[in-house]
C-alpha cells in the first residue's frame, strides 16, 4: 500500500502543483479525453509496487501475468474504496525522456493524496514504461512527474476468463470472494450469488478491494453457487455454477466467462 504520508508529502506549495480536491470520479464514457495527474512510483525501481506483489485490491502476484507488474494505485476518484479495483488507464507524460508512446496500467492499490484531482503512484516498471527506450532510470529519478491519462476497457490476453477467489475464514455462513481478470470495464459495481438448490439471486456486498462478501445466518449455505457479475457500465454476466458444492476457502475457481 502507497504511504499513508504521501498526503503530507505531496501537499507542497510547487506553483505547478496547485491544492485542489479530488476530481470527480472517473466512470465508464469512455470519452478519449485526456485528464492531468500526478504521478509517483513506489516499490523497487522495476517492480510491481508493493513488496509482496500485493495492494489494497487484495490481488496477489501483481508481478506476474496478466498484471505483468503493470500495475498501479489509485486516489479517490480511480479507486472508489475499490470499487475501481481491476479498471485500467492509458497513461503517458511529455517529460523529455517520456516515449511518445502511451501503456495501459491496472488499478490494484490505493493512495491517499486529497491534494490533487488525480493520482496514480504507479509501480516502478510501469513509471519506467512511460519512457523512452533506455531513459527508465533518468525517468524514475524524476520521482514525481505530471501525466496524461484516460480510462480505457481492459484487455487481456486471449483466452483469459474471469476467476473467483474464496478468501480465508469463508464458511457456509460467511462466503467472502474476490473477483479478478475482468475485462472491459474491468471493475464490478454489483455481485450476487445463487444456490443451485434455491435458485434465488442473493446481492452480496462490497467488503473492501476486489472483494464481496455475503453473511447468511438462517442456515448453512449450500454450494454450488452461481455468480452474477454487473460491472460499472451495467453490463451483466454470470458463471454458473462456479464455485462447487465440495467448495473451500483459500481456493481459485476459474469461470468459463468473460466480458
Ligand atoms: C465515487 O465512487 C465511490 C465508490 O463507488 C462512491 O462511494 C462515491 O460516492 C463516488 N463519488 C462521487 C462523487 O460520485
Ligand atoms: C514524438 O512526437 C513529436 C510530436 O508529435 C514528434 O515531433 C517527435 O518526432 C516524436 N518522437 C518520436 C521519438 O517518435
Amino acid at each position: 500500500m502507497a504511504a499513508v504520508l504521501s498526503a503530507l508529502l505531496f501537499g507542497c506549495s510547487c506553483a505547478h502543483h496547485p491544492q485542489v480536491p479530488p476530481g470527480p470520479n472517473i466512470t465508464t464514457d469512455y470519452d478519449g479525453r485526456w485528464l492531468a495527474a500526478r504521478a509517483t512510483w513506489y516499490g523497487k525501481p522495476t517492480g510491481a509496487g508493493p513488496d509482496d506483489n500485493g495492494g489494497a485490491c487484495g490481488l496477489k502476484n501483481v508481478n506476474l501475468p496478466p498484471y505483468n507488474g503493470m500495475t498501479t494505485c489509485g486516489n479517490l476518484p480511480l479507486f472508489k474504496d475499490g470499487k475501481g479495483c481491476g479498471s485500467c488507464y492509458e497513461i503517458k507524460c511529455t517529460k523529455p525522456e517520456c516515449s511518445n508512446s502511451s501503456v495501459v496500467v491496472f488499478i490494484t492499490d490505493m493512495n491517499y493524496d486529497l491534494l490533487s484531482p488525480y493520482h496514480f503512484d504507479l509501480s516502478g516498471k510501469a513509471f519506467g514504461a512511460m519512457s523512452k527506450p533506455g531513459m527508465e532510470d533518468k525517468l524514475r529519478h524524476r520521482g514525481i512527474i505530471d501525466l496524461q491519462f484516460r480510462r480505457v476497457r481492459c484487455t487481456y490476453p486471449p483466452g483469459q476468463k474471469i476467476a473467483f477467489h474464496v478468501q480465508e475464514g469463508s464458511n457456509p455462513f460467511y462466503l467472502a470472494v474476490l473477483v479478478k481478470f475482468v475485462a472491459d470495464d474491468g471493475d464490478i459495481f454489483q455481485m450476487d450469488l445463487m444456490e443451485k438448490e434455491t435458485q434465488e439471486w442473493m446481492p452480496m456486498k462490497h467488503s473492501w478491494g476486489a472483494i464481496w462478501r455475503i453473511i447468511y445466518l438462517k442456515r448453512p449455505l449450500k454450494g454450488p453457487f452461481s455468480i452474477r457479475l454487473t460491472s460499472e457500465s451495467g453490463k451483466q454476466l454470470v458463471a454458473t455454477d462456479v464455485i462447487p458444492k465440495n467448495w473451500k476457502p483459500m481456493t481459485v475457481y476459474k469461470s468459463n466467462i468473460q466480458f
